[in-house]
């Protein structure tokens, strides 16, 4: 049993940089490395002088008015909103729960795939069956339609993407709640980069009601907060009941503090920090997209979220060639293959670093 689950190969690369002799530019994590809006240190502070009952258990499904404000904001009941420890917590619970409910123990998942998605599918006794991607990360319906039997018990997608940059259309969207309908499974949609859609075009699996969809989200990313551990799952009334046993189960309770500052920073903070935050991403995305262009080496745009995929010539993504990039380069990224198959070649780089330019010329002069 000691081996069904291993710790996430990330967490092996950071460690790596972590005692690299070298300067190493972190391309790994996705931690971004900008200010949080001025309402969540707000929010902070005023906690810190708040009555010492403000420092006991808030209620296991999270802080009541926080509850109210994203249920108002998303539109749907305040008893679907579950307050989880960030996003990974949502979709922990969001795949525990269809699979608990008998109707198949497979998860259906993209590939290339978010590593933690299988690893907690092994986790909870699930199997995985992976549907491939097409090369920008697009992800075509009749495939997971194709891939989706009465053995699917949830299908797993994540948009804007990590790590292929891919926002599905919403057409896509539809399609994948349909699917799940089809089969009496869940859609399991992991929007935690909204905020970072730099097309426009994205569409959130809430626009279309449905018994077979949990949306699950985090202010992790777009409160630049990823250490705070704020995120929430919107489940059907129906699926709701046992996700907060299960949470109450293994938290107890969330963080009091950190949901306090994330409903100050909600209720302060106007749009322009979201814009400047994608602006700033986009910038980012032209600097090191040039420096690849100048490397010679295949990539993809991403559309949104924080990644970029590049593949050097002779230069495959395992996880060896991250760990010899690190020694040579001072550049750490994400080895392809902690995504799939699919992406042995590649590399991973995260643009959350205000060292890009600098990691985008020593790729360039490396690789050149
Ligand atoms: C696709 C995806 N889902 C979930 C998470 C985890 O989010 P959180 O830190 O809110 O748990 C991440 C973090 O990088 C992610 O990329």
């Amino acid at each position: 049993m000691d081996t069904e689950y291993e710790t996430p190969l990330f967490f092996h690369v950071m460690e790596y940089a972590g005692n690299a002799d070298t300067d190493v530019i972190d391309m790994v994590s996705g931690n971004p490395d900008w200010e949080p809006p001025a309402a969540l240190r707000d929010g902070l502070h005023e906690y810190a002088d708040s009555n010492p009952d403000q420092f006991q258990y808030p209620p296991s499904e999270g802080v009541l008015e926080l509850r109210e404000e994203i249920a108002e904001r998303r539109g749907v009941a305040t008893e679907q909103v579950v307050i989880t420890n960030g996003a990974g917590e949502a979709n922990y619970l969001a795949m525990a729960r269809a699979l608990e409910r008998d109707r198949g123990s497979e998860i259906v998942l993209t590939e290339p795939v978010y590593p933690y998605y299988p690893g907690k599918t092994t986790m909870l006794g699930g199997t995985t069956n992976f549907v491939e991607t097409a090369a920008d990360g697009q992800l075509e319906p009749d495939d997971v339609r194709a891939a989706a039997s009465d053995e699917t018990a949830a299908i797993v997608v994540n948009s804007p993407n990590n790590p292929t940059g891919a926002v599905y259309s919403r057409e896509t969207i539809r399609e994948l709640v349909a699917i799940a309908e089809e089969h009496d499974a869940i859609l399991v949609s992991d929007e935690v980069y909204d905020h970072f859609d730099l097309t426009g075009r994205f569409a959130s699996a809430l626009e279309f009601d449905s018994d077979h969809r949990i949306v699950t989200n985090a202010f992790s990313k777009s409160l630049a907060i990823t250490g705070f551990r704020v995120g929430y799952a919107i489940f059907p009334p129906d699926l709701v009941e046992n996700a907060k046993s299960r949470h109450m189960l293994v938290n107890v309770a969330g963080s009091r503090p950190s949901q306090y500052a994330v409903l100050h920073a909600l209720r302060e903070t106007g749009p322009n920090y979201y814009e400047q935050n994608r602006d700033r991403l986009r910038e980012r995305v032209e600097t090191f997209t040039d420096a690849l262009d100048a490397a010679g080496a295949e990539y993809t745009t991403p559309q949104g979220a924080f990644y970029v995929m590049a593949r050097f010539d002779g230069y495959p993504g395992t996880l060896e060639n991250v760990e010899r990039l690190i020694d040579e380069t001072g550049v750490a990224g994400m080895p392809g293959e902690a995504f799939g198959d699919s992406r042995r070649e590649w590399l991973r780089f995260a643009l959350v670093s205000p060292r890009v330019e600098e990691a985008a010329e020593r790729l360039a002069r490396y690789f050149e």
